[in-house]
């Protein structure tokens, strides 16, 4: 099957083409022809079944870790054999084939991006499969110093063996900062980008969200790519309504 070939998407095809600079901001949108599910949309949304205050934030893990963990380590299962599709596969090959000429910022923790074989991703809400520690370690003589050993009973939160801090997913949580230096280079790409592609993104959380304000403040031109509406149609200059696994490999064929 071959998808529809829009006027709008030739358009955008040849801004893509003529532009120095194009930077990229994608969402859950982007896995979920890789079989991962969003947290937005109606149903299939994670957060149709979830409260995100209940799994995603600081204060949900200390009132019930095992909880939250347990939530975490389900995803992590079912992530870990899921394989990036036409859309991931299409920036990767791009940024193969032009070094430098696009940036890639993602809301996404599930690694497809980097697994499809794009050289950098700005990962800004972090990592799923990474882990990191919730409290400096209580015993440490210098702030520095983490903890030392995760002792891990399987199916619970691993602990230190010393202290008892507990290890936590390297994600952003809401309420959270986003990793310092990734922030300042997507917020980079956003000022001096010729095109901004916002693919597989609700629009609703910042400060991801904002980037594609910015580019837009900065005089670039923004493209949505999105079966449905979202929270930045109203700014951008034009919306793809398809997914990404079809609209991307059709832009970014060059
Ligand atoms: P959302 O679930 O909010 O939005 C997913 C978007 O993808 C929706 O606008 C869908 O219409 C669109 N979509 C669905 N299938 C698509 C497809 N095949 N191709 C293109 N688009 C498609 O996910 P995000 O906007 O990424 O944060 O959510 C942002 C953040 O909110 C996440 O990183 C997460 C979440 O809570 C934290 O956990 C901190």
């Amino acid at each position: 099957m071959t998808a529809a070939f829009f006027p709008a998407q030739d358009e955008v095809r040849q801004w893509l083409q003529d532009a120095a600079h194009i930077a990229m901001l994608t969402g859950a949108g982007v896995s979920a022809e890789s079989g991962v599910p969003t947290f937005r949309d109606a149903q299939t949304g994670l957060w149709a079944n979830f409260r995100a205050e209940d799994l995603a934030t600081e204060a949900a893990f200390r009132r019930d870790p095992q909880r939250v963990w347990d939530w975490y380590a389900e995803r992590r299962a079912n992530m870990v054999h899921v394989q990036p599709n036409a859309g991931h596969h299409a920036v990767a090959a791009f940024q193969q084939r032009h070094p430098g000429r696009l940036t890639l910022a993602t809301q996404n923790v599930d690694g497809l991006h980097q697994k499809a074989g794009s050289p950098e991703v700005l990962a800004l809400h972090g990592n799923i499969f990474d882990d990191q520690w919730l409290d400096p370690c209580a015993l440490a003589r210098r702030p520095q110093d983490g903890c030392g050993v995760a002792q891990a009973e399987p199916g619970h939160p691993p602990r230190c063996a010393q202290c008892g801090n507990l290890l936590r997913p390297a994600v952003v949580w809401f309420g959270e900062m986003l990793p310092m230096d990734a922030l300042a280079a997507a917020e980079q790409a956003a000022e001096r980008c010729d095109v901004m592609l916002v693919v597989g993104t609700a629009g609703a959380v910042y400060p991801a969200a904002g980037l594609a304000h910015q580019a837009r403040a900065a005089g670039a031109r923004v493209v949505i790519v999105n079966p449905h509406p979202s929270e930045l149609d109203d700014i951008a200059h034009r919306v793809l309504a398809g997914t990404s696994a079809q609209v991307l490999p059709q832009l970014l064929d060059f």
